[in-house]
């Protein structure tokens, strides 16, 4: 495998050339229409508001955390969000988030001026808190793919699914650029890569949004987490180390000029797409955390970026901030930052950010251009609009989990898997084997193939998402001789043709997925075993966020495929396994010999990966 190292010097410079090309081609080919086109009426609903109404739209509650549905008149609340395990009251099913979403749009607009809320979700591979929605891969596998069209098309759906409960607000695309595997957002990433990451989220952000905001199928996009929450250094968040983080929210030691080159990549060219919100990040940069960065925030986004939008803060951010509450607010909103997610403590922040206004501590010319810019997007958005209902089109219900958006997912799943390895033309299998044994605890578990961020924060194992097919579920439909059988733990695979053993990793979500060692588990190893000792041919499907050391289980394998975390449509990876599709996916991060090598990147001095950037055999060849 030394032959890598030839050509990375190469693969080095083309990720540069890419990261120019790309950012060139993200200027927009039609006239996006500008945010600021919005100022006039804007600012005419500016001058009637009072500082109480102007904080609340800065303000963004919990909506499980209100401690009164009337608080949304009482703060003026501009925005209201379900954090990853928010569900509505009423239980989780499409009507009671629809009902849910209608019943506080209905109060919030009673008050004076009838300002509608912007509601927010973490739709990040699908509208994926809400059951029977369709599950698609996380960015991790879409990277693989390097279909910019189909991204933007489940951009699309994803919108579709969204607008279906009347929500019109999705926190994504996450523009990570994920340096270090050990991180446990590294499958919110799309690639290690800053230019894949540039080319792939700018083609989210149109296919959430569409080409004008005003389009009712869209939704709102966020790119997220401004900026190099990628890049942080192993151990430099002590604040949230009890809980298991390493990388997660750290500190991103980096020189400027790195930090632009590596970090920065995604935001011009969502930015060029029209994005309309986004999402300051927790970590650090050199030590200062970004959300009271007013050099990030304000000099680099707004003033030499040009975003005419406006910026989120992350969950309880503020928290991490230096001083008392007063304090944060004070550094935060100065700093540039225009609406604040405060889950629970919303009335504090709108009490603290009140009197800093009243006393002249934050400036009503910092105020004004904070709500300005929230208002410039609820008009772009047709929100304001005197005819339309800012009420759920429950038509849309019809398409919501429908088989049409299913095989957008399935066609994703198809392209997003990465033959990593197939001797002696193991792959495809035969549809007419006479028994084919399937093994591994991923190979019959929704909740395994979707990961985090699924119906919970963190996701969970188990039939989690109804509606979606198990990789066995989908194995067992397409084999003609009818012969597929599971066990578990592979034991009992004496006598079949062929072998698939289906492992990986189990959900998780944040720095509660920060980990030290991405060995295979023992379980996996042990079931690789067990069919290997049947003397068949063995398939290894690895289903994971990230690339995982895989040890013996490389040279047990015969032929071996990362699947990423494919959502629900397994269906898309008996399509490659049985070779109705040759695979096409090709590595969007490095993929380790070890743990003594991560961080590992395409393009570093030293580089001798296990496959490197860009690998995936094409077709079955061996
Ligand atoms: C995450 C964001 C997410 C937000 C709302 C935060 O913990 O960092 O990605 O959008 O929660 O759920
Ligand atoms: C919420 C998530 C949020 C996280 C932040 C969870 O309780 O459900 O949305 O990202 O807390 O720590």
């Amino acid at each position: 495998m030394r032959i890598w190292s030839a050509a990375l010097e190469a693969v080095g410079l083309l990720a540069v050339a890419g990261l120019l090309a790309s950012l060139a081609a993200a200027a927009p080919p039609v006239a996006r229409p500008k945010l600021s086109a919005h100022d006039a009426e804007a600012k005419a609903l500016l001058a009637k508001m009072t500082l109480e109404e102007k904080v609340g739209q800065m303000t963004q509650a919990e909506q499980d955390k209100l401690s009164d549905v009337k608080d949304i008149q009482t703060y003026f609340l501009g925005s209201l969000l379900s954090g990853g395990s928010s569900d509505p009251k009423a239980g989780n099913s499409l009507q009671a988030w629809t009902d849910m979403y209608d019943a506080y749009q209905k109060v919030a607009v009673q008050t004076r001026l009838k300002i509608p809320i912007l509601y927010g979700v973490d739709a990040v591979h699908g509208h994926n808190n809400v059951l029977g929605a369709v599950v698609f891969p996380h960015n991790v596998g879409l990277g693989a793919t390097r279909d910019a069209k189909l991204v933007e098309e489940i951009g699309r759906i994803t919108a579709e699914e969204v607008r279906a409960t009347g929500i019109q607000w999705a926190f994504a695309p996450c523009v990570a650029v994920a340096r270090d595997e050990r991180w446990g957002r590294s499958y919110e990433s799309f690639s290690e890569d800053p230019a894949l990451v540039a080319e792939l989220g700018a083609a989210a952000v149109r296919g959430l949004q569409g080409a004008d905001l005003k389009d009712p199928l869209r939704v709102l996009a966020c790119a997220k987490h401004y900026v190099g929450d990628g890049g942080t250094s192993w151990n430099s968040s002590p604040h949230l180390a009890a809980q298991g983080a390493r990388l997660d929210q750290g500190d991103t030691r980096l020189s400027e000029a790195e930090l632009r080159r590596i970090h920065l990549a995604g935001y011009p060219a969502a930015i060029a797409a029209g994005v309309g919100s986004i999402m300051p990040s927790y970590n650090r940069w050199n030590g200062e955390r970004v959300s009271g960065s007013k050099r990030l925030l304000t000099d680099i986004l707004k003033t030499e970026l040009g975003f005419e939008g406006f910026l989120i803060s992350d969950y309880n951010a503020l928290d991490q901030l230096p001083g008392d509450r007063r304090a944060q607010v004070k550094q935060s909103i100065n700093a540039g930052m225009d609406m604040v997610m405060v889950p629970e403590k919303y009335k504090e922040f709108y009490a603290a950010l009140k009197d800093l206004a009243e006393k002249g501590e934050v400036p009503m010319s910092r105020i004004d251009d904070a709500v300005l810019r929230i208002l410039r997007v609820k008009f772009a958005m047709g929100l304001m609009d005197a005819g339309r209902s800012p009420l759920a089109d429950r038509s849309l219900q019809a398409r919501f989990g429908s088989p049409a958006h299913r095989e957008v997912a399935r066609r994703a799943v198809r392209e997003s898997l990465v033959l990593l390895k197939n001797d002696k033309k193991t792959l495809p299998l035969s549809k007419t084997a006479k028994r084919i044994v399937v093994a591994g605890k991923n190979a019959d578990d929704i909740g395994n193939q979707c990961g985090g961020w699924t119906i919970d924060w963190q996701g969970k194992s188990g039939p989690v998402m109804p509606g979606g097919t198990t990789i066995l579920a989908a194995l067992k439909a397409v084999a003609k001789g009818g012969g597929v059988t599971f066990s578990k733990d592979g034991s009992g695979a004496a006598g079949a043709d062929i072998g698939v053993v289906v492992v990986g990793e189990t959900p998780y979500a944040e720095f509660k997925g920060d980990r030290e060692d991405l060995s295979l588990d023992k379980e996996d190893l042990a079931a690789i075993a067990n069919v290997k000792k049947a003397g068949i041919p063995v398939v290894v499907v690895v289903v994971s966020g990230r690339p995982l050391i895989l040890g013996d289980a490389l040279t047990q394998a015969d032929a071996l495929v990362a699947a990423w975390l494919p959502g629900t449509e397994g269906q898309g990876v008996a399509d490659v396994l049985f070779g109705d599709y040759k695979p096409t996916g090709k590595l969007s991060f490095t993929w380790p010999r070890s743990m003594a090598q991560i961080p590992i990147n395409v393009g570093d001095a030293t580089y001798d990966p296990e496959f490197p950037y860009g690998f995936g055999l094409q077709g079955f060849q061996r």
